[in-house]
């Protein structure tokens, strides 16, 4: 039961959940039946935003499946910085938003694209949460993750018997990535899009460029599978967008 404040047998208040909601990487059928119950029974959502006037592509996913108009949505503004104060700044409000809800009983589902684990703020919020309401449960709800569609879009394995996997961004130096790209037989490039350029060089020098498919955004109907990299050159590309590598 969400929306009340609940209230143990012993009259203490009741801590609400804190679900952390995968909600797959854009195709509403790729939503589990898990995470539809979740979303369906409770009351507040809370949408990682970059910015306040951004629009939220995971909250978009889940309004054609959920029906918002009797939830709270509560927007968490976490901007796309490096810089330490102003992240732990916002950090601290968004804990706040959660941990008033959170402690007057009410469940709260954030959501994230893909999974909560891979890549995403909702895994920093975590010990930020742990640490304002010690002993709150937190459940994570998996989600099925861009690498896992973008992967199936472009038919190719992501291991098999005894291949070694590596997921990176792929903003890493250019030694780093070249080294890695070595080094594992499959590996999977993401956030290409403002790097592409880089990743491009790496795999012409390590032969591979025939060896590898670019994705964007797997799961929506614009869809893109590019097998020729070379026609990726001076593209504006989409942040949604990852490189997968096979390294034979
Ligand atoms: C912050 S990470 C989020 C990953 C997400 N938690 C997941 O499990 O898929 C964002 C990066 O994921 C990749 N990505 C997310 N959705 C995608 C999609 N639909 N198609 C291709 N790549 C995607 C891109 O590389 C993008 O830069």
């Amino acid at each position: 039961m969400t929306g009340s404040i609940l209230r143990t047998p012993d009259s203490k208040l009741r801590t609400g959940i804190l679900y952390g909601v995968g909600i797959g990487p854009g195709d509403p059928e790729l939503l589990t039946l898990k995470a539809l119950r979740i979303l369906k029974q409770t009351d507040i959502i809370a949408v990682p935003k970059s910015k306040e006037e951004a629009g939220s592509r995971a909250l978009s996913i889940v309004e054609k499946v959920v029906d918002l108009k009797d939830k709270e949505i509560v927007e968490l503004i976490l901007p796309m910085t490096k810089d330490r104060e102003i992240l732990a700044k916002a950090r601290k409000e968004v804990t706040i938003l959660l941990s008033e809800r959170l402690k007057q009983g009410k469940d709260v589902a954030c959501i994230t694209l893909g999974d909560p684990l891979w890549y995403s703020t909702f895994s920093y919020l975590i010990p930020f949460i742990i640490d304002a309401i010690p002993g709150v449960k937190v459940q994570i709800i998996p989600g099925v993750s861009s690498i896992n569609a973008a992967a199936g879009v472009a038919l190719l394995p992501l291991a098999e018997a005894d291949e070694k996997l590596a997921v990176i961004p792929a903003t890493y130096g250019q030694e780093d990535l070249k080294e890695i790209v070595k080094r594992f037989d499959t590996v999977v490039l993401m956030k290409v899009s403002s790097v592409i350029e880089k990743v491009l060089t790496v795999l012409e020098e390590l032969a591979l460029k025939d060896k590898a498919v670019f994705v964007s955004r797997a799961g929506w109907p614009e869809e893109r599978v590019i097998k020729d990299l070379n026609s990726l050159k001076s593209q504006n590309l989409d942040y949604f967008s990852m490189v997968i590598v096979k390294n034979e």
